[in-house]
């Protein structure tokens, strides 16, 4: 793993900014995994920015989010599809026919998390992943436990998680019980993965991830068996 100290987050978000933007420029019909959550909303607002300068296109460009919630429907404020237009996709030139996330509102999950797998394949898979981590070792809402071979799914989320996700909402929302995730294994097939973390309360659990065992108590560790793996912090 190459592993990258940053100065404060603004440093983290402009490295990570510029780490994709050169992919989008070594391949501009390159296809990126991209993450919600605090931790990366720098990033998006420095790719907006390079965008915005002509240094980076996204015309051509398709992307996979990691998750969504589910039972929000996209034009929720806390759903993620609404969080990747706010923070990115109405900033940049994106073609909304190349975003790709998956639907909160399914009738039919397990046909839904079957159909963003065929999705994935048929782009050619997921060159660059960009993730961040939970405090439980989450990447995605790949929650401490699950299997490492899992595809995109159903899952439940933890109280951890909720409770870490819990300021997004108001007083009176409660956080979904459930997320669609990409899985573990869906992750570990992409070319790439470019991990984020930024703050203190990170610090303990990206050593678990980079020095502890490769166990599923802590998804993240399973990233020690990606042969292309760059992680960016501060603390
Ligand atoms: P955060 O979430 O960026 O809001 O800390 C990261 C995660 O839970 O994956």
């Amino acid at each position: 793993m190459n592993v990258i100290k940053a100065k404060d987050y603004e440093d983290l978000s402009k490295k990570a900014a510029i780490f994709i933007a050169a992919r989008m420029v070594q391949n501009p019909r390159c296809v990126l995994g991209f993450a919600t959550g605090s931790t990366p909303e720098g990033t998006y607002s420095e790719l907006a920015a390079l965008n915005a300068a002509g240094v980076v296109d996204f015309s051509e460009v398709t992307t996979f989010n990691l998750d969504e919630y589910y039972g929000l429907p996209g034009d929720h404020p806390q759903s993620y599809r609404y969080f990747m237009n706010e923070k990115l996709f109405s900033l940049v030139n994106m073609r909304s026919e190349n975003i790709n996330l998956p639907d909160g509102m399914a009738a039919d999950p397990a046909g839904d998390c079957a159909d963003y797998e065929r999705r994935i394949r048929e782009a050619g898979g997921v060159g660059l992943q960009l993730l961040g981590i939970g405090r439980n070792g989450h990447i995605g809402f790949n929650e401490p436990g699950g299997e490492f071979s899992r595809e995109t799914c159903l899952v439940e989320l933890t109280e951890d998680t909720k409770a870490a996700n819990a300021r997004f909402f108001g007083a009176d929302e409660t956080v979904p019980e459930r997320a669609i995730t990409m899985g573990i294994g869906t992750i570990m097939r992409a070319g790439e993965i470019l991990l984020i973390a930024n703050g203190s309360n990170k610090l303990e659990i990206l050593d678990k991830m980079i020095n502890g065992p490769v166990t599923p108590t802590v998804p993240a560790s399973v990233l020690q068996l990606h042969n292309n793996v760059t992680v960016i912090y501060c603390d």
